[in-house]
């Protein structure tokens, strides 16, 4: 969401006359989009600012945009008060407005407001991640106030965007050549459009199945999700994946704990019963579908056994690929609470032996695919030497191969003669789109 973000402000920059830098020394502007969901992401922000007030002794205008904008507000001027702008997380189309304010000499422009209503949710082509991946928002913020998270303060109330606007957006990237969109939303399960307007002519058990199956009805050559919320995955969304073969066979699906105690006292409305029946279904569907989570350890009275849960958990599931985030307490939110009581030690501990468990099923499951054909959409040129070319499966694997860079964009045909834990290595057998 953030890098979403932060294509739409280049994006607003651009058209306002703005030049986009990467280099650091001669900007006059420097923008800080910014992240809260943990602690360690929160200090980074401060580091860089004072970095940049210690490296250049040009005054150079600083905007802190994103999370830590929107929680923080007036506070961080306090905070840092080299910072010129701060602009929330709905704010961000103002940008060019804020920059305006600050060079006409007003020092400290505060904006955490609402979205524009007509907020336009494109990307220049100039200024996305890549020419051939979109980010389409189909939802923003969330509703769900897990006990550990930031979000729904950060990001506000879920708000589902319109579909025909989504369908529209499809399209029109679909016609510009792109092969891949990401449907983004923090619970993109969740969709809950105001009208079924769009989706009528579709069928689903839920507005987002129905809206999987608009999308894959551009004919646009893949398309991922993420995130997907336990509680509101219905199996019908793995349904619309067997019928739709650019649906991709990818699920992200953040299960948190292994422990129907320490899932209780996140609030995250599931047991680890409901979720190994989604994940059940996940498992014999037609497709081979990866599947991967996010996972918090050492979560306040997470107990020896709650944690032993959660290695039991990961070695049903046989997760594709796992995030493992020590537990970071967030002022605001209701764990903020509970007593951090699990030692600093102890969450180090069990992040290590948690990671090897996950990294021995991984590279198990990566191995399954020797000698197997997939197709990948060449990204990017490798920055390993070995081989050139680098991109991604359907199931969303990262994948080595030696190629001409004749062979960016298009889709193609790949056997896997080599696997490591995180990424797959092959060769070229055929081209496609
Ligand atoms: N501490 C640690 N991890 C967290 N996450 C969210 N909030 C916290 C927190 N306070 C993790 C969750 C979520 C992912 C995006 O970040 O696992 O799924
Ligand atoms: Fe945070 Fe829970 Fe919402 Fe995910 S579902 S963004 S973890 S509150």
């Amino acid at each position: 969401m953030n890098v979403s973000d932060s294509e739409r402000v280049a994006t607003v920059l651009e058209s306002e006359n703005f030049e986009m830098t990467p280099d650091e020394d001669s900007a006059d502007i420097v923008l800080f989009n910014t992240c809260s969901v943990r602690e360690k992401a929160e200090h980074k922000l401060y580091t860089r600012i004072g970095q940049i007030r210690k490296l250049y002794s040009k005054k150079k205008i600083v905007g802190v945009l994103g999370c830590v904008a929107q929680l923080e507000g007036e506070t961080l001027f306090d905070k840092n008060p080299s910072i010129d702008f701060v602009l929330g997380t709905k704010a961000v189309g103002r940008v060019s407005k804020a920059i305006e304010s600050v060079l006409e000499g007003r020092s400290k422009f505060l904006d955490v407001g609402e979205r524009e209503p007509d907020y336009d949710w494109s990307v220049a082509e100039t200024q996305k991640h890549s020419p051939y991946i979109s980010f389409v928002p189909i939802i923003e913020g969330c509703n769900k106030f897990c006990t550990y998270c930031i979000v729904p303060f950060s990001r506000g109330r879920e708000k589902s965007l319109p579909a025909p606007e989504i369908i529209r957006h499809v399209h029109k990237l679909h016609r510009q050549g792109v092969k891949e969109v990401h449907l983004i939303g923090q619970n993109v399960n969740s969709y809950r459009p105001k009208t079924s307007e769009g989706l009528e002519d579709f069928r689903g058990a839920t507005a987002f199945s129905k809206l999987l199956r608009a999308v894959a009805a551009t004919g646009i050559a893949r398309i991922k999700f993420t995130t997907s919320f336990p509680r509101d995955f219905h199996t019908d969304i793995i349904e619309a994946i067997n019928e739709n073969e650019n649906l991709c066979n990818w699920v992200h699906l953040p299960v948190q704990s292994g422990s129907n105690k320490i899932l209780r006292l996140m609030r995250r409305g599931h047991t680890i019963e409901n979720y190994f029946e989604r994940i059940d279904k996940i498992k014999t569907s037609d497709r081979k579908i990866s599947l991967t989570t996010d996972i918090i350890i050492g979560f306040p009275n997470e107990s020896e056994v709650d944690f032993q849960d959660s290695l039991k958990m990961v070695d049903y599931c046989q997760f594709d690929s796992c995030y493992i985030f020590k537990y970071s307490p967030r002022i605001g939110t209701p764990a903020y609470q509970f007593e951090d009581n699990v030692s600093v030690e102890e969450k180090k501990q069990r992040f290590i032996e948690l990671e090897e468990r996950q990294r021995l099923n991984q590279h198990r499951i990566f191995k399954s695919y020797l000698n197997k054909t997939v197709q990948v959409l060449v990204e990017k040129k490798s920055s390993q030497n070995n081989f050139d070319l680098s991109g991604r499966t359907s199931c969303h694997k990262v994948v080595q191969f030696k190629g001409s860079a004749a062979l960016l964009g298009k889709i193609v045909d790949i056997e896997i003669t080599e696997s490591k834990s995180n990424t797959l290595y092959g060769k070229v057998l055929n081209t496609f789109v």
